[in-house]
């Protein structure tokens, strides 16, 4: 076997372990247990099934600690106000954000618009876990754009009957675009996916154009995915300029409502080392770079 053979056969078994692994996540306990005792599953397997067990048994400690935790922050808050009432030069938390009232969403005046998709076309490339994030982080995405100075207008392109099953039925009300699959819904030449894997920046942010976010959640089992449609598409794609403007300790790929948040943060403040401070979450261990590139 030549080297590259070798390397190809050893990819091949981690995806295959990967996929597996994420096979787990979608079972139940007994189904878990069941494999625990069958003959033709490795020890490897057994190793990773037993950790699914232990994780899915300790939910109510977790539940538990969660508690714990609002209630000691309840707490803390409680004090804080009365140390307030006390003595005026102790700071209390900021407030948080409201919601806006007023309608964000319009079919009107679509080049007077800054458009973000989410592309929905990925649903066979997740697990019931994965996709279970993605709707959570599809929800954040609706929240800050409700609370940013700068609102976008926000489309979710092909919803599935897969995604919007275990959705929370609230999302009927959100006050977003639910589309046609994305390129149904807009001309190819109004599009920029954004793609960690594209060497070409995102220099700018302009209305008119719909900056395209992959629905996808898959903890990059599949690199790559989304550069490589949107060039089987025809489309232009763009990295955000992560590199350019901040000095990073994790992987240069983030979750599709970090990605919404640094574009709204761009729109806001159209400078992009504030807005990629503002949006990526401090563990991700972000600095901001001194000497630009
Ligand atoms: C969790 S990532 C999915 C990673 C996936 N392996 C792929 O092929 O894109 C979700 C989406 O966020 C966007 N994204 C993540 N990091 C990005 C970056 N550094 N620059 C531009 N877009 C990014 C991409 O649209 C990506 O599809």
């Amino acid at each position: 076997m030549s080297n590259d053979d070798t390397k190809a056969a050893e990819s091949n078994v981690d995806t295959s372990q990967s996929d597996l692994k994420h096979q787990y996540r979608s079972m139940n306990l007994e189904q878990l247990k069941a494999l625990m005792n069958d003959s033709t599953v490795s020890k490897n397997q057994k190793k990773k099934i037993k950790k699914q067990i232990q994780w899915m048994e300790s939910v109510d400690g977790r539940k538990d600690r969660r508690k714990e935790k609002r209630k000691q922050r309840a707490l803390k808050k409680k004090h804080l106000f009365e140390e307030h009432e006390k003595d005026a030069s102790v700071e209390l938390p900021p407030k948080p954000k409201k919601p806006r009232k007023e309608k964000i969403s319009t079919t009107l005046g679509f080049s007077e618009h800054v458009h973000v998709a989410v592309d929905l076309s990925f649903d066979e490339y997740m697990t019931n876990h994965d996709l279970s994030k993605l709707r959570k982080q599809l929800g954040w995405c609706y929240q800050e754009n409700r609370r940013c100075a700068k609102p976008v207008q926000y489309h979710i392109c092909g919803l599935s009957d897969r995604m919007k099953g275990d959705m929370d039925q609230s999302y009927i009300n959100w006050d977003v675009h639910f589309d046609l699959p994305l390129y149904e819904q807009f001309k190819k030449e109004d599009l920029v996916y954004l793609s960690s894997e594209s060497p070409d920046v995102l220099e700018m942010v302009e209305a008119g154009k719909v900056y395209v976010i992959g629905g996808l959640v898959d903890h990059n089992r599949h690199k790559g995915l989304t550069h490589r449609i949107a060039s089987e598409h025809g489309l232009i794609a763009k990295r955000l300029p992560l590199e350019e403007h901040i000095d990073m300790k994790t992987r240069k790929v983030l979750t599709v409502n970090h990605v919404f948040n640094c574009i709204v943060a761009f729109c806001e403040l159209q400078d992009w080392k504030q807005a990629l401070m503002r949006a990526i979450p401090a563990r991700k261990g972000a600095l901001p770079l001194q000497c630009e590139t």
